[in-house]
């Protein structure tokens, strides 16, 4: 099904003609814009105080103003903001040391820990291993997640790999050509070096199945022990700035391309760093570059979350 979009419409109940309405949900006007994924708070503050931001074709410099979804229509440099749906697509980027599962009876870091200012529940889109570090997807929309999860799908994706000592032609090439896991040969996959260094090498591996601990068996199976293992791209989506811990949402380009099987490697442009955290409202955010549409805004979109260095202990 096709995700609906939507205008994000808002309204200013502290203008003085537009008396405030008791059933009003009042937010700040930088969780509005960061929550239509347009940037952070911290620099939607700033588009604000550069008068860059209207509220009903008024333009609001005060930052403390709030303003109701539901009514008044809020733009930044005259284009209103859109969300994709009430569906929520998140990339994160996983760090070591995190479970990709919801639950872990032994209290181990879990995905969804960082991604508490979401405020809504949601599923990742098949999973990385504790030890594994990269691009991850999240997403409330069910539907979505099966349809890229489904083999048939083919969604292609990338990881580094960094292994204990060197890598040879001869196992790139056989694990280019498929190797036996679980009886099953692996479907072929693109596989490239990347770096030799003097304890360790580097190689990328581009693969369209998912199944459990693929590329670390794969390893496995010519002899190769991993070290380091990172998703880099997933479909279109690369990891633009984000950091470890940190994540963004999607955009409705992106939501619509990972959908389209056919589209399988676009890169997504490069973003730039954001510096604070944002709201749980947030749908959507800046396209990249090739599939921007001209009439949305330039921002980044990153949230950050807490680190495994900075995060809050987990509750028992
Ligand atoms: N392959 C693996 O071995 N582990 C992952 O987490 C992802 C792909």
């Amino acid at each position: 099904m096709a995700p609906i979009f939507v205008s994000y419409v808002i309204t200013c109940p502290n203008y003085p003609d537009k008396p405030a309405k008791e059933t009003v949900m009042l937010e700040r006007l930088q969780k509005i814009i960061s929550a239509a994924g347009i940037t952070s708070r911290r620099a939607s503050e700033d588009l604000i105080l550069a008068g860059r931001v209207t509220v009903n074709g008024t333009v609001v410099t005060e930052l403390g103003s709030k303003a109701d979804p539901s009514v008044d229509t809020v733009c930044v440099d005259g284009k209103p903001l859109t969300i994709a749906s009430k569906k929520l697509y998140i990339l994160l980027y996983k760090p070591v040391g995190y479970l990709t599962t919801l639950d872990d009876p032994e209290g181990r870091p879990l995905v969804t820990d960082l991604l508490k200012e979401v405020g809504e529940r949601v599923y990742p889109v098949g999973r990385l291993d504790y030890n594994t570090e990269g691009l991850l997807l999240l997403t409330s929309d069910g539907e979505w997640a099966n349809q890229l999860m489904h083999p048939r799908h083919e969604v292609e994706k990338e990881y580094h790999v960094r292994v204990r000592g060197k890598v040879h032609k001869s196992q790139l090439d056989q694990m280019a050509g498929g190797v036996e896991i679980d009886g099953k040969k692996t479907a072929p996959a693109r596989v490239s070096m990347i770096k030799e260094g003097e304890q360790n090498d580097w190689f990328s591996i581009t693969i369209h199945e998912g199944r459990n601990r693929q590329v670390r068996r794969m390893c496995e199976a010519v002899s190769l022990s991993v070290v380091r293992l990172r998703r880099v791209r997933y479909g279109m989506l690369t990891m633009g700035s984000l950091k470890p811990g940190e994540f963004r949402y999607l955009t409705e380009a992106e939501v619509a391309g990972l959908r389209d099987p056919h589209q399988k490697h676009a890169a997504a442009a490069p973003r730039t760093p954001a510096t604070t955290r944002s709201s749980a409202s947030a749908r959507t955010a800046q396209r990249p570059a090739a599939a921007q549409k001209p009439s949305h805004l330039a921002a980044n979109g990153k949230h950050s979350t807490p680190t495994k260095r900075n995060r809050p202990p987990r509750k028992p």
